[in-house]
């Protein structure tokens, strides 16, 4: 082949992630000169130390195998990107959905683009600075035993279009909470935005219960996948 391969591919479920160490093998029995690797979600990442005694440090595992045939990898919005440091063989880059996010809601009246914490702030600050308005994150205050505060951190959400920014959504436990408080704090309405939409367990029905629109980029696809990462990818090859 003597050429560049670029495998994009999924490491969830885990069906993928068995498809694609057959497919490195086989670009590779191929003579393929160089092999880049992109991965848009990256299952396993979120288990970057042992939370409990006994557990895999599954984010290194998939990363040290990963490695083998790989001469690049490119991620998108990696919970933590520091986990790229187990990728030591060859270079590895964590690229980012902001841009995207940003360029699919400008124009779309938002107020104030919310990170769910202040780990957030800096994804909410780079898709406000797109759109161009303002950008805060939420803050937890808990009030008693049984009372807990969600609100903006900085400014308030009374009568504005808010926009909530995630990496990923599971359950849609965050956001649900997120956006309940913000429209009891007077916000006209609520967009849930996020990289990775999992999705389980009827989360996008739940969400919309109390989110004026759901969307996620189409790392993972589903019916809300509507904001394509290509051109975050493409731009980086
Ligand atoms: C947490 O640190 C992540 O950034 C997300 O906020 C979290 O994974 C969302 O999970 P869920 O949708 O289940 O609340």
């Amino acid at each position: 082949l003597d050429k560049e391969v670029v495998l994009v591919q999924n490491t969830y479920p885990d069906g993928n992630l068995v498809e694609l160490l057959l497919l490195l093998d086989a670009a590779r029995g191929l003579g393929a000169d160089k092999i880049t690797c992109v991965i848009p979600y990256f299952g396993y990442a979120r288990q970057d130390r042992r939370f409990n005694p006994g557990e895999a440090l599954s984010a290194k595992v998939m990363l040290r195998h990963l490695e083998m045939e790989m001469d690049r990898l490119l991620t998108i919005d990696l919970h933590k990107p520091d986990v790229l440091e187990w990728f030591a063989r060859a270079p590895a880059k964590d690229l980012k959905a902001a841009p995207a996010i940003g360029d699919f809601f400008r124009d779309r009246g938002i107020d104030l683009v919310l990170g769910p914490d202040k780990g957030a702030v800096g994804r909410a600050a780079e898709v406000a600075k797109i759109i161009g308005c303002e950008s805060d994150h939420l803050e937890k205050t808990r009030l008693s035993g049984t009372e807990v505060k969600i609100a903006p951190s900085h400014v308030g959400a009374k009568g504005k279009k808010v926009l909530i920014v995630d990496d990923i959504i599971s359950t849609g436990g965050t956001i649900i909470a997120a956006s309940n408080e913000l429209k009891r704090l007077g916000a006209r309405e609520v967009f849930a935005a996020c990289t990775h939409g999992l999705f389980t367990g009827g989360a996008v029905e739940r969400l919309r219960g109390t989110c004026d629109m759901v969307v996620s980029t189409n790392t993972l696809e589903s019916e809300v996948s509507k904001i394509s990462v290509a051109k975050v990818v493409a731009q980086e090859l």
